[in-house]
């Protein structure tokens, strides 16, 4: 029997993360450059119900019977079994790389579920359509997140860059002109779940302050959707500051991420913010085909621990 295999790639927020858990529009787009794998491998010899996970990156191998349902991985594969109403799962082994780093705001717990889910259906007999894959993946991100409002979920499913409101029907964007990034990673791991709850803390404290700061967010994130289905990306950079000063005011930047904005503007950038949850992780700088690897060579220097220089298209 072959083996069943789905990978998924990395994404980061454009605009608008943490407004967006408050139900206001973000934009994010994947990054094929990092991409997570999931292997699926029948076990003929085995028992029916004998499903053997292994995720050599996080040194995890495990029987799914011996895991919690917590676990984000045995929780993909039992939604995947559960919603195709499977509870003999014929015996196999599921193995799961990634080369996305974890807890930097690439989206690597959604994107090992996503192949999870896409590898483990096929392997089932019954491939789950994006709308499932996207509906399964998000009732794992509860598990990482708490509230997440499934932005990483849905780009990372459908692979493409996506504008998105929160419990709205997905929409798809289309870049007039493909744009360059370059991501500069902290190199400091920070739980999404974290920040997400310090502002939520911090909104029940002060709530006009913080529906101000998301509506302004908001305003930023459908202007700059404005610019780039109009092909107008050098647009893109200012917004990209006045977003990052809104997240600085959110509590969510650090002075690391603080640090690599600010080198990287400085060495030509058109702007740049942190990206996703804050607090370390990986910040964003809109480029031209030019000044990349003058901005990433220049953030490198200034300490971070990994680049990838990345083209958006639709
Ligand atoms: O997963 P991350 O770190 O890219 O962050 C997700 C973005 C947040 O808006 C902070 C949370 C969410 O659920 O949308």
């Amino acid at each position: 029997m072959p083996a069943f295999t789905a990978s998924a790639p990395g994404k980061i927020i454009l605009f608008g993360e943490h407004a967006v858990v408050y139900r206001r529009p973000a934009i994010a787009v994947p990054v094929e450059q990092v991409a997570a794998k999931a292997i699926v491998n029948a076990e003929l010899r085995g028992a029916p119900g004998s499903v053997k996970l292994l995720a050599p990156d996080i040194g995890m191998e495990a029987q799914l019977s011996e895991l919690p349902a917590s676990n984000p991985i045995a929780a993909a594969v039992l939604n995947a079994a559960g919603v195709l109403g499977i509870s003999r799962i014929p015996a196999c082994t599921v193995k799961v790389t990634s080369t996305i780093p974890v807890a930097g705001g690439l989206g690597s717990g959604a994107a090992v579920s996503v192949a999870i889910l896409r590898a483990f259906s096929a392997y089932l007999g019954h491939p789950l359509s994006d709308e499932q894959v996207c509906q399964l993946a998000y009732e794992v991100e509860k598990i990482h997140h708490g509230t997440p409002s499934g932005i990483d979920n849905t780009v990372i499913t459908y692979a493409r860059p996506v504008y998105f409101v929160k419990d709205r029907p997905i929409e798809l964007l289309h870049p007039r002109q493909p744009f360059t990034l370059v991501i500069g990673d902290t190199g400091i791991q920070s739980p999404t779940v974290k920040a997400v709850s310090d502002v939520r803390k911090a909104w029940q404290q002060h709530q006009d302050e913080y529906e101000a700061l998301f509506d302004s967010t908001g305003a930023i994130v459908d202007s700059a959707r404005t610019a780039i289905e109009s092909g107008m990306t050098e647009l893109l950079g200012p917004l990209m500051d006045a977003n990052h000063g809104l997240l600085r005011k959110m509590g969510v930047s650090c002075p690391e991420l603080d640090t690599l904005v600010q080198v990287a503007r400085n060495a030509g950038a058109l702007g740049a913010k942190l990206s996703g949850g804050g607090r370390g992780g990986n910040m964003i700088a809109l480029v031209t085909a030019k000044n990349a690897e003058r901005v990433a060579a220049a953030l490198q220097r200034a300490g971070a621990v990994r680049i990838i220089i990345t083209q958006v298209r639709g």
